[in-house]
């Protein structure tokens, strides 16, 4: 949530800062702005997206070498000109941008105010400004150590980047639970919220930790050291990230690219860890863990959205392979109960962004109770896995719309990895059995492919149904995830009314809902209760509701009852989530086109959850 870019160096900063903004606005887009030093410290922000502010500042000086800049998601105050980031101090000789929530700005405000600073916005940010400016007018200390001394007193998720007039080469940035990294280059830095305005100027990084505060200056060498005053060695990473994951790639939007990629996610997910040939499953990530993983009681899995749905896979993969008790929780919810953890639960972590403040905390509680954590993270370097005592990465790649895609199916695909490897380690899986499911994961990317097959006549789909005002999505077992996972693509991006439900629950209250105006979208596929998903097939049609039925390819008995059919390759059960999500994520991006809803960017989303 929000986005942060700064730079100083010996270019101009607005082009760099402007670019980076693009590329993190999928991190918020409600405001922007930008400041600039070249003498004054200049200004300007505005109400709206990127190319509103780049618009509003097009007849404007935007001269200089140094420079910060946001793209906004509003916690505090509504997205108008106002609330808007970069933020004055009061003399105007300071600027400040932050990513975060400051809980007891209350009682600093109220402090302020007595001592005459005058607040102009609603923000919480406001206060660290001024704060900052006090500190470092009346204790008359360098503007890194005002930041310090201020930051003490600050309760709450931060990542700022402060600019200063009166000292126009230098920069000085701060993180607690808000990503932050640090570019460096030749005789210049950037600062950014993750490494993607970064990486087409310089492949040396710094990854920030909580509680450090960086300085950066022209001509110097970075320089970190903690809030409480211990001076630390930058350990300088080079990053791995494609200039080419950036960009559409001839795609009308990254979702579109990104639904289209799964077939290499996936695969990119399983290369070096998965050898059908000689049946092997190796997760380099955890391997120091996996012997504590097969000796637990008891798996955790806590995750938001998405990714939540995801770890639902996961507990059907775990307690059918490994034979192992799954809970599966909302990090959001966990980290407030008071739940019972024991020292030989393993916590599985499963984040995107690897940033989710609610996913983060639920760690940190479980650490503290002596669980062992191991994530499933997309973003290398991000807090996540550096919170985690082991994982692994999807590999995935960056996913860029805001609406998670690749993300999820390179997800489970790591779960079906680990629940395979733990199996096999625990002999909970026959062996033949082991063998035909590393065959059939090692066939899905091609049966992606041949799934991506269905776009055509999901975008004909798409056509029929643009202005329903409601969906149903049914799955029974490993395709109940789907249908939630279907159902929150919907939502989210076309902004219709969709719920998903376990198939048998419709007759326990949803079913009141079904009329010939609703749409049930059915995710027909299992072996196993294949013929109890047609009774509730059946009990649709019978109160007119509309079946659109995802089935097997060659299936006939569905086929005679569903109004609209899409056909999927057959594989193993266990596997289907892995391709039937993919016509569901179809089927939501073509209706929230037809809509002419902003597919990448869809109102009041964030990519990157960091506020709880
Ligand atoms: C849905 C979506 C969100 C995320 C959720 C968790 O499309 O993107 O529901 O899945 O905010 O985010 P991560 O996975 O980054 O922890």
């Amino acid at each position: 949530m929000c986005g942060i870019v700064g730079y100083v160096g010996s270019k101009q900063a607005y082009p760099i800062l402007m670019k980076g903004l693009y590329r993190l606005e999928y991190r918020g887009y409600d405001s922007a702005g930008i400041a600039l030093v070249d003498g004054d410290l200049k200004l300007y922000k505005t109400k709206g997206k990127v190319s509103d502010l780049e618009h509003f500042v097009h007849d404007k000086d935007v001269t200089g070498t140094i420079g910060i800049a946001h793209t906004r998601w509003a916690t505090h105050g509504e997205p108008n000109n106002i609330n808007a980031h970069p933020h004055y101090s009061q003399t105007h000789n300071l600027a400040l941008i932050h990513n975060g929530i400051i809980e007891n700005y209350g009682p600093i405000k109220e402090e302020l105010q007595k001592r005459g600073y005058k607040f102009i916005s609603d923000t919480d940010t406001e206060v660290i400004i001024h704060l900052i400016e006090d500190i470092k007018v009346n204790e008359k200390v360098t503007l890194d150590e005002a930041v310090r001394i201020a930051l003490n007193q600050i309760i709450g998720a931060y990542a700022i980047v402060v600019i200063s007039k009166e000292d126009p080469d230098m920069l000085v940035a701060a993180r607690k639970g808000s990503p932050l990294v640090v570019g460096i280059g030749k005789n210049e830095f950037f600062i950014a919220s993750d490494a993607s305005p970064i990486v087409e100027y310089t492949q040396d990084v710094v990854y920030l930790n909580d509680e450090e505060i960086v300085t950066v200056r022209r001509g110097h060498k970075i320089k970190i050291k903690t809030i409480t005053n211990k001076d630390k060695t930058p350990y300088i990473q080079k990053l791995e990230l494609n200039l080419s994951a950036l960009e559409k790639g001839g795609f009308e939007h990254f979702m579109l690219k990104e639904i289209f990629e799964q077939s290499r996610s996936i695969q990119d997910s399983m290369r070096g860890r998965l050898n059908a040939k000689e049946g092997t499953v190796k997760l380099g990530g955890i391997l120091d863990y996996e012997q504590k993983m097969a000796n637990a009681k008891r798996i955790i899995i806590v995750a938001c959205g998405t990714s939540w749905h995801a770890g639902l896979v996961g507990e059907y993969l775990f307690e059918d392979l490994a034979r192992i008790p799954v809970e599966v929780e909302y990090a959001s919810e966990f980290r407030y109960r008071n739940p019972v953890i024991n020292e030989d639960d393993i916590v599985i972590a499963i984040s995107q962004s690897g940033e989710t403040a609610d996913t983060l905390a639920a760690i940190e509680m479980a650490k503290m109770k002596g669980a062992t954590i191991i994530g499933i993270c997309n973003v290398v370097g991000s807090s996540i896995p550096r919170a985690t005592h082991a994982g692994s990465y999807t590999h995935a790649g960056p996913e860029i719309g805001v609406a998670s895609t690749k993300a999820f199916t390179a997800q489970v695909t790591i779960l079906t990895l680990m629940a395979l490897r733990i199996a096999q380690m625990k002999g909970t899986i026959e062996k033949s059995r082991f063998h035909r499911l590393l065959n059939e994961l090692e066939a899905i990317p091609e049966k992606v492919k041949e799934t991506l097959a269905v776009d055509k006549q999901v975008k004909e789909l798409a056509r029929i149904f643009t202005y329903t005002r409601n969906f149903l999505y049914l799955g029974r077992g490993y395709n109940f995830p789907v249908a939630l996972e279907g159902a929150l693509k919907l939502k989210e991006i076309s902004y219709i009314h969709a719920e998903g439900y376990p198939a048998a629950e419709m007759k326990h209250g949803p079913i009141a809902l079904i009329d010939r105006e609703m749409p049930v979208v059915v995710i027909a596929t299992n072996k196993g209760t294949y013929d109890k998903v047609l009774s509730n097939i059946q009990e649709v049609k019978a109160r007119k509701g509309k079946i659109i039925a995802i089935v097997t390819k060659g299936d006939k008995d569905v086929k005679k009852l569903a109004d609209y059919i899409i056909e999927v390759p057959e594989t193993e059960e266990m596997l289907v989530p892995l391709l039937a999500t993919i016509p569901l994520q179809l089927l939501s991006y073509h209706i929230a086109v037809m809509r002419d809803c902003n597919v990448d960017q869809p109102r009041n989303l964030a990519k990157s959850v960091t506020v709880e």
